[in-house]
């Protein structure tokens, strides 16, 4: 299957399990990790055919998407004398498409590249939309572009060897976009377990079009992108507040989205049952619900460091039913306290 997001002349397709060869002209680099690499780097050498190919393997995890990694990747693309006709190729999660979309931007003021996500949470969010970026001192992805990939292939196989753990975190963002713009994706996740390869390749064309069709709306998220952050305002706050350990990404999303519930509901735009099917939902899946707020004047403060936070205004991504969503930059403080109370 293929869904097409329509930029003009930035346009791309995204391909879903057709994956058969990549021909690409002049040099290749191959952005990856040693995990990913050792897993599905020979099943990418076999699809590719380019003039010459180069591998940058860059450490796993979170804490090198930064701008000392960027600098290897660079620093190898020069080596190899990449030139503005080369492609750089991600292999990997978010981490991997994040720092490669980047790098392909500022390489000698921008070189085509292409995504390969191998994670569920790459494949449904991270590799679609041309946010690039790495981490620093003072926050995550604070440095970065936006940046289109020249094709984006999501291979629901990688999922295979994908920890059950990190399948869930996807899962959460997967539900975040049927919570805020598609009720009949919501009820999928209802009614299915997503065991079946079928399953979890609808579940990818689904998010796929849904980010395809917002970002082709609002590239630079000046509107309606903003919704894909449903959730994120308290996630960030309990990223931050647990030191970035105790919660994958993902994880911390499923917990924000079900503060941003109780909130929406305080304000009567989603009823009860409705917040407890979302919550139930994301049970289902193993996503964790429950979060004890510590200080709530200190955890309010960090909503305040939140990228979404303009003119000291806090913007909240809520509910509106299932399937539709508000942007609401003025709710009272009182109303924000008095919800974050119900997880003292
Ligand atoms: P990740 O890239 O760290 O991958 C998670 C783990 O899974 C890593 O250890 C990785 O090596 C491993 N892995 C990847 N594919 C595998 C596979 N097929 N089999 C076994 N292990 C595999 O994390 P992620 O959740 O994919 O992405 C999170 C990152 O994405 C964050 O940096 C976040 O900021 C970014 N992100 C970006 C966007 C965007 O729009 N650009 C959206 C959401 C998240
Ligand atoms: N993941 C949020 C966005 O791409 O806008």
């Amino acid at each position: 299957m293929k869904i097409d997001l329509s930029l003009g002349e930035k346009s791309y397709s995204v391909f879903i399990d057709e994956l058969q060869e990549i021909k690409l002209k002049g040099k290749v680099a191959i952005i990856t990790n040693p995990k990913v690499g050792g897993l599905w780097l020979d099943f990418l050498l076999q699809r590719l055919k380019c003039e010459q190919k180069f591998i940058i393997t860059i450490p796993d995890g979170e804490e090198y998407k930064n701008t000392a990694s960027m600098e290897q990747i660079l620093e190898q693309l020069f080596s190899s004398k990449l030139d503005r006709k080369s492609t750089l190729i991600a292999l990997g999660g978010g981490v991997i498409s994040d720092i490669t979309g980047f790098c392909a931007s500022i390489y000698e003021r921008g070189i085509d590249f292409i995504n390969i996500p191998t994670t569920l949470l790459a494949q449904v969010d991270a590799s679609v939309g041309g946010k690039t970026g790495v981490n620093n001192r003072f926050g995550k992805n604070l440095i970065g572009s936006f940046y289109q990939p020249r094709a984006v292939y999501c291979e629901s196989r990688f999922l295979s060897t994908l920890p059950a753990r990190e399948f869930a975190a996807g899962v959460a963002e997967a539900v975040k976009m049927a919570v805020c713009f598609d009720v009949e994706l919501f009820k999928f996740f209802e009614t299915h377990d997503l065991k079946s390869a079928d399953e979890i390749s609808h579940i990818i064309a689904r998010c796929v079009a849904i980010k395809a069709e917002v970002v082709a709306r609002d590239e630079r998220e000046s509107g309606i992108r903003a919704a894909l952050n449903y959730g994120h305002t308290f996630a960030h706050a309990i990223e931050q507040s647990t030191n970035y350990t105790r919660f994958l990404h993902g994880e911390a999303v499923a917990i924000g989205m079900v503060i941003a519930n109780a909130l929406a509901r305080r304000l009567g735009k989603l009823s009860s049952e409705q917040e407890e099917k979302i919550r139930a939902v994301l049970q289902k899946f193993a996503l964790p619900v429950k979060f004890k707020i510590k200080d709530i004047d200190a955890f309010y403060e960090l909503f305040f460091l939140d990228k979404k936070s303009e003119n000291g205004k806090i913007k909240f991504i809520l509910p509106d039913g299932i399937g539709k969503f508000r942007i609401v930059d003025d709710i009272d403080k009182a109303a924000v306290i008095a919800t974050l109370r119900e997880f003292a």
